[in-house]
């Protein structure tokens, strides 16, 4: 049976597993879909035994996408330009690195209603995560799109790669009013919620690219406490990233709305 995995570290709490294993019933394909814990120090002895013992494809997870994109044997565009891999295939004998994260946000935005043409996006943190999902938010035409980091010059750099569409700012230099507001920080995993006056959160949509099982994640919390609008975490982009990487292993696309409401029940549909 063909066999995937997801590979990261810590990787106990991944919800991929049961997310693709939901997708093959579905779709009728037959795989294996299992964890591999790699050592902080060793993703590429890790990666490479797994595909030498026939494994066909990995989802790529934290601390390890930009690992990832320099260990393939060729990163896709896209991928290659945030220097992030999160899917890897082997086609013909070649490992082939993908980034399906900003197209997987992107879908989930949609199907949650949330428009990001004509918007003004404020984007918090500039390292892998944001990254990885900048192109795809260019690409769907927000009016404007601003960066906020802790360390400025990691979002000026980013500001930079992206020309005169992206202008970038300190967390506590921020000015003006955003109509969506997406969290890629990590600050969230030890338990931070805000990073900007809660006024830039009042009357916004809110999206957190981390998630949790309640949906309650530190940035959710402090965005509703700050009056935003809308609020959301990433649980939905998890599902819809994981669809894109299954459709380029297997070539079907599964549906993903299903899934989430029985990871999530009262999703709409
Ligand atoms: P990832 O690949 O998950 O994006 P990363 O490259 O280490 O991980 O980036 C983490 C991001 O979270 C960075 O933008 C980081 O800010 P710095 O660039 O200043 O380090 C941000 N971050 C992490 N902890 C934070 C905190 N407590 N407050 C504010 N920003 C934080």
């Amino acid at each position: 049976m063909d066999r995937y995995a997801v590979v990261g570290n810590p990787v106990s709490h991944s919800l991929s597993p049961e997310i693709h294993r939901a997708f093959a019933a579905k779709t009728g394909e037959r795989l294996r879909y299992d964890k591999l814990l790699a050592p902080v120090d060793g993703f590429a002895d890790s990666v490479g035994e797994f595909f030498e013992r026939g494994g066909r494809g990995l989802n790529v997870t934290l601390p390890f996408k930009g690992e990832a994109c320099r260990w393939v044997a060729e990163a896709q565009p896209a991928a290659a330009r945030c220097g992030a891999v999160n899917t890897i295939a082997l086609e013909d004998g070649k490992t082939l690195g993908f980034n399906t994260d900003g197209i997987g946000l992107v879908r989930d935005l949609e199907a949650q209603q949330v428009r990001i043409s004509g918007r003004r996006l404020l984007l918090i943190g500039a390292g892998g995560a944001v990254s990885g999902v900048l192109d795809a938010l260019i690409d769907a035409n927000p009016a404007s799109v601003h960066i906020a980091n802790r360390t400025i010059a990691k979002a000026e750099a980013l500001a930079e790669r992206q020309g005169a569409a992206v202008a970038a700012a300190s967390l506590d230099s921020l000015d003006g009013r955003f109509d969506l507001i997406i969290n890629g920080t990590s600050a969230g995993l030890t338990g931070e919620g805000g990073l900007i006056a809660p006024e830039l959160a009042a009357g916004a949509q809110c999206y957190d690219l981390l998630y949790s099982r309640d949906a309650q994640t530190p940035f959710c919390r402090w965005a509703k406490d700050a009056g935003a609008a809308w609020v959301s975490d990433g649980l939905g982009m998890l599902v819809e990233q994981a669809a894109a990487a299954f459709a380029i292993w297997r070539g079907c696309a599964p549906s993903t709305r299903d899934l989430l409401r029985s990871l999530r029940p009262g999703t709409p549909a």
